[in-house]
């Protein structure tokens, strides 16, 4: 973990947030090379979940919503977390990373009773700071979802089975934020609420066994190694409430076995919820059957950030002479790297601006004519660039350049006018 720390700082991926005055716990900043992994992931979701699919339409809702939307979901009375205090350092635990009697940090045993703690960050909406202004920055991206269903459901003309898929930032005021970006007070979320009618039961089951295999299936479509990835199933008295069944996709992380993403079967518990909260009818009407019913729910939610750590921590290999980052095409910040092999040799500098200007459109690129090719390799490995092209002497007679792969090193000529769909090729096989 440290070291995948120290190169996302070195290398412009993540780093703390405002760090300038000593960092603030819980928020974290992206970098050049971050901000387009993070996109990459971003839009790898948006591709396999709305785009190529019939059955998902997209929304983007506010962060800030009506209070009553957290009355209404539960969050105002259940979102707690459980903390300890250390009476003699002061310092604030979750309750269940306490194992004994004695302070994880100062070692005394002078912890208090656990007590809750509301993870919601409040605060005042418009001039007046008063019981009335409260609002609250969103916990998870769901509620909005909910909340629109009907608006969405009646305007995309769409009927269960079918999904609202959102991508946005959530806050939660974290106890002990930590482990990189694996936990923060602010971070980004990637959810699907799947609506499907609520009888027979066996159809919402059917595709919360689908949503699981589906998102773990997608990890691996991306790279992820199998043995780093499992699927847990939560077992009867893990489950929340309203919750029919909940299956976590964790990841061997350098901590051990951690949650990477929940798929949970909701039932009808949020549209229920907000139809009380909200006094409207929120029901489903099928003008076909003339069937009415509260669509039950099937949620996958996954973190953009927890994402990204375990697509660096997986890709992550020390090798005797480089560091390699073998991220999957789609999702390395830069497709290709283009290099002059001299930079004293103007034809060939120009060359290799032309062929980098050339594949722009395409994808990503980046130019580097400092240092050696050999150091430009270590470079772009370093970062997870899939192909590297090197324009040389040869190249000013015979029109083509070297195409050399991150993970095998392997090297081949390619004429430079083929190169956009050798490029395109390439990076689509994987
Ligand atoms: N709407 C359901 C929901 O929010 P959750 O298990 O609390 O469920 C879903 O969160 C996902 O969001 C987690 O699996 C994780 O990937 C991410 N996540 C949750 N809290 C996070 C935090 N403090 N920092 C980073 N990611 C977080």
């Amino acid at each position: 973990m440290d070291e995948i720390t120290a190169l996302a700082k070195r290398r412009g991926f993540i780093f703390p947030s405002s760090e300038i005055y000593g960092g603030i716990s819980g928020a974290w900043d992206y970098g050049p090379l971050g901000v387009e992994l993070k996109r990459n992931v971003r839009e790898a979701w948006w591709r396999d979940i709305v785009a190529l699919r019939d059955d998902v339409v997209g929304v983007e809702t506010a962060i800030l919503m009506s209070p009553e939307v957290w009355r209404a979901s539960g969050h105002l009375e259940h979102f707690f977390d459980l903390m300890v205090d250390c009476r003699s350092c002061k310092k604030r635990f979750r309750a269940d990373q306490v194992t004994g009697p004695r302070c994880p940090a100062c070692g005394n045993p002078t912890l208090t009773e656990p007590r809750s703690f509301n993870m919601m960050f409040k605060t005042y909406i418009g001039a007046m700071e008063d019981a009335t202004s409260v609002a609250y920055l969103r916990p998870e991206t769901a509620q909005g979802i909910f909340t629109d269903f009907k608006l969405v459901y009646q305007t995309a003309r769409r009927k269960p089975p079918f999904g609202i898929a959102q991508i946005g930032k959530a806050f939660r005021n974290e106890i002990t934020p930590g482990n990189f970006i694996f936990r923060s007070r602010e971070f980004e979320q990637m959810e699907l609420e799947y609506f499907v009618r609520p009888q027979p039961r066996e159809e919402g089951r059917r595709w919360f066994d689908y949503w699981v295999e589906e998102r773990y299936a997608w990890f691996l479509r991306l790279g992820i190694q199998s043995e780093r990835l499992r699927r847990r199933a939560y077992s009867g008295d893990e489950l929340a409430h309203y919750s029919q069944a909940t299956t976590d996709i964790e990841y061997d992380f350098p901590f051990g076995w951690a949650e990477l993403e929940g798929i949970a079967h909701r039932g009808t518990f949020d549209l229920e919820q907000h139809v009380r909260g909200s006094g409207k009818d929120l029901s489903f009407f099928d003008e076909e059957t003339k069937e009415k019913y509260l669509p039950a729910v099937i949620e996958p939610s996954l973190g953009v950030d927890r994402a990204c750590l375990v697509f660096l921590l997986d890709a992550y290999e020390r090798e005797a002479d480089r560091t390699v980052l073998h991220l999957h095409p789609r999702l390395a910040p830069i497709k290709v790297a283009v290099f002059p092999l001299v930079r004293n040799k103007p034809e060939i500098v120009e060359l290799a601006v032309t062929v980098e200007r050339g594949l722009r459109p395409h994808v990503r690129t980046a130019f580097d004519d400092s240092g050696n090719v050999g150091k430009r390799y270590y470079r772009q490995d370093e970062v997870g660039t899939p192909l590297c092209v090197t324009v040389d002497y040869d190249s000013l007679t015979n029109q083509d350049v070297t195409v050399r792969d991150r993970d095998t090193k392997q090297q081949v000529r390619v004429s430079i006018d083929r190169l956009p769909s050798y490029v395109r090729d390439r990076l689509d096989q994987a």
